[in-house]
């Protein structure tokens, strides 16, 4: 049995699509309950539904052979995993925003709100700019408007967000989309099965 994290949400409904395109149906998965795991023995797999951000850790753990993750929760988490491919699909940015007054003098310790604080870390030092992390759970959008924070480092996909809260992007820091990926003994003892999938969803992305 393949076992298959897809993430919940926005993304999912396109990845598991993939999958099917791949030859791997699960008919069941397009009831409409609130049922998280599906299975087809038949084809001998078996999905279930998580946060999108947990995907990564049932994959590096072995309770999921493979899934899809996003590069943001990648780099952020850097699970001991495989990344297999990028799908390109979930294609949004990291990036650094601010409200449109804000001015940086570069003279004082900049606050920073962010879900991703490996990722604000590492690109602060990489420019030498000491930061003050503020680390947040949702809503980043807000704690410069209320003087939490300087900036923001944030997901941004068609900018809405940012424009509706008057703020905007100061800097790129990297562009983000969802990648499959794979548990490395699972890609061991189960190599015939990912590598099928692998191909097929390699083939998918070229015709897009
Ligand atoms: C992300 C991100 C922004 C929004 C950007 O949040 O944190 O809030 O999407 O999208 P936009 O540029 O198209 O407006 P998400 O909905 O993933 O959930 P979150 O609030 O849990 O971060």
């Amino acid at each position: 049995m393949l076992n298959i994290a897809l993430p919940k949400g926005r993304l999912g409904e396109k990845v598991y699509a993939m999958f099917e395109a791949a030859g791997y149906e699960c008919p069941s998965i397009k009831e409409n309950n609130r049922k998280l795991i599906f299975e087809n023995t038949q084809k001998q797999v078996r999905y279930f539904w998580v946060k999108p951000s947990d995907v990564s850790i049932y994959v590096e753990r072995g309770a999921a052979d493979i899934g899809v993750a996003g590069k943001d929760i990648l780099l952020e988490y850097e699970p001991n995993i495989y990344e297999l491919l990028d799908l390109d699909l979930g294609k949004c940015r990291m990036a650094v925003a601010a409200p449109k007054s804000f001015h940086d003098d570069g003279m004082r310790t900049l606050r920073v709100a962010t879900k991703f604080t490996n990722i604000a870390a590492r690109y602060y030092a990489g420019l030498g700019r000491e930061i003050d992390i503020i680390k947040l759970n949702g809503s980043i959008e807000i704690a410069p408007i209320l003087g939490l924070s300087d900036v923001i480092v944030d997901i941004v996909e068609t900018g809405t967000t940012l424009k509706e809260n008057n703020l905007e992007v100061i800097a790129e820091i990297l562009p983000i989309s969802a990648r499959l990926i794979a548990n490395k003994a699972s890609f061991k003892f189960k190599s015939a099965e990912i590598e099928n999938i692998m191909r097929s969803m390699k083939e998918q992305v070229s015709k897009k």
